[in-house]
């Protein structure tokens, strides 16, 4: 099975990526002379050097043969690029001459990535919290970088409008623009789902998926640390910064479900949530579980149950119905069925999907046809964004309410100070705007 994370300490980011130093991983010769003068180098600048984007990089390095150079670094925290760059160093090994981001080229603080925009990259990896995501998305595109962007796209309406503004400016410039949807990505998901699309299934009837894992990471406040560092420093706890679990987390899931339906929108959400297992002193201010009906035209349904709790099963499955049978895929488990009239399972070879995104993107780069996941990813985001916003006021939400909501949840300036949080939502009292 393909590990979603990358966990940032050197056991677990070793072990979990799969690449141990000592092991001859990558597809390229070692011998091969890499310099970032070579006419034929991609030039790759990543923001957001964590686990997600550490891992990212290295599978920018692994997507061709002797090509693809990281060359520049940002993070808000210099702390966090010195521990990635050192990953990345251990884990390239041989390789390391892949790796050369000069002093020079590693930014820190709000505007790194602005900085990082002003160097000759060629190709920019999105791996911050997305709250960030579409203002630098926005910037990347118009910089005229090809693009890597993490899920989810935006945390509220303001910034998938902007997002899906952004996906038609690459378009325009014919910048690739590749997400980080990453089950989109798995050739047996991709098998299932186009036979889904293919009509293998009949009519659909109803689509229901669960996320059901344990919380993500919490960070207690370290010393000195302002509100916004640690907000920023815990921010899946934090809503403003990860847009609760329904999306930061569970958009896989509902990306799916839009998978199953060709991306139709649907009429309407009505969703219940709650934080009732929260009760630590560094846990935020989002909810620790959803559940939610959406309504599609022809009186399709779509069900969704997620939660983040320890001690709890877990399961990450989606079922698909239709008239003619159903079919059932678990990531997790590697699972990819369908029963009834057009019975199947998948039994050719797997893939790794996050390797294959950036297959797939420095592919389209070198051949010049654009890769544009924009919209899909953009409204996939939305369907997170208005589960979330029917569970914490209560209200039904129908999407053109989603689409159209002003609710900002950033901050209107980003610096080091105080930055409370808003109280936790309670449905009934939480208004809709
Ligand atoms: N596709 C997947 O399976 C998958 C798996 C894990 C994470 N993700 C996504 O990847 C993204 C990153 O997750 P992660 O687990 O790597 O988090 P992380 O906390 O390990 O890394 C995020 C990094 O971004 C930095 N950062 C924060 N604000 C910044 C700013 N304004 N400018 C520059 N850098 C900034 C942080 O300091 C941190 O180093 C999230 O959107 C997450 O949802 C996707």
């Amino acid at each position: 099975m393909t590990q979603p994370f990358f966990p940032l300490d050197r056991r677990g980011f070793l072990k979990s990526s799969g690449l141990l130093a000592t092991v001859p991983w990558m597809r390229q010769d070692a011998r091969a002379a890499v310099s970032k003068d070579d006419p034929d180098a991609l030039k790759v600048g990543l923001v957001g050097c964590g686990g997600r984007g550490s891992g990212a990089a290295l599978q920018a390095m692994n997507a061709e043969d002797g090509t693809v150079l990281l060359t520049a670094m940002a993070d808000l925290f210099p702390d966090r690029i010195e521990r990635s760059h050192g990953l990345l160093k251990e884990a390239l090994g041989e390789h390391a001459g892949r790796l050369q981001v000069d002093p020079e080229q590693r930014f820190s603080g709000f505007d790194a990535y602005e900085q990082l925009l002003a160097t000759d990259v060629d190709v920019v990896l999105l791996t911050t919290p997305p709250v960030f995501r579409p203002m630098m998305l926005a910037a990347a595109i118009a910089a005229g970088k090809h693009v890597f962007c993490e899920k989810p796209m935006a945390v509220d309406a303001p910034g998938v409008r902007s997002v899906l503004a952004t996906a038609e400016a690459a378009k325009a410039a014919k910048l690739s623009l590749v997400a980080g949807f990453c089950w989109r990505y798995n050739v047996r998901h991709r098998a299932l789902y186009q036979r889904v699309q293919d009509g293998a299934l009949g009519d659909l009837r109803a689509i229901y998926s669960t996320y059901l894992a344990s919380p993500n990471r919490s960070v207690a406040r370290g010393e000195g640390w302002t509100e916004m560092e640690w907000n920023l420093r815990n921010w899946y706890q934090v809503l403003w910064a990860s847009g609760d679990h329904v999306l930061e987390q569970a958009c896989h899931s509902l990306d799916k479900m839009a998978w199953a339906t060709g991306d139709t929108p649907p009429l309407r959400v009505m969703a219940v949530g709650g934080r009732q297992a929260k009760l630590g002193p560094n846990l935020g201010n989002i909810y620790d579980h959803f559940t939610a009906t959406f309504d599609y035209p022809d009186d399709v349904k779509g069900f969704h149950v997620c939660r983040q709790m320890d001690g709890c099963a877990t399961d990450n499955s989606d079922w698909v119905m239709g008239a003619k049978g159903n079919a059932y895929v678990n990531g997790w488990a590697d699972r990819h069925e369908i029963s009834g009239e057009n019975a199947w399972a998948y039994e050719g070879p797997g893939n790794d999907m996050y390797q294959q995104e950036h297959d797939e993107l420095f592919a389209s780069i070198r051949s010049a046809k654009p890769i544009n996941d924009g919209t899909w990813m953009a409204t996939s985001t939305l369907l997170g964004v208005m589960t979330r916003m029917s569970a914490y006021t209560g209200d039904v939400i129908t999407w053109e309410q989603a689409l159209a909501s002003e609710e900002k949840l950033a901050p209107d300036v980003f610096e080091f100070g105080p930055n409370p949080l808003r109280p936790v939502a309670i449905p009934g009292q939480t208004k809709f705007f």
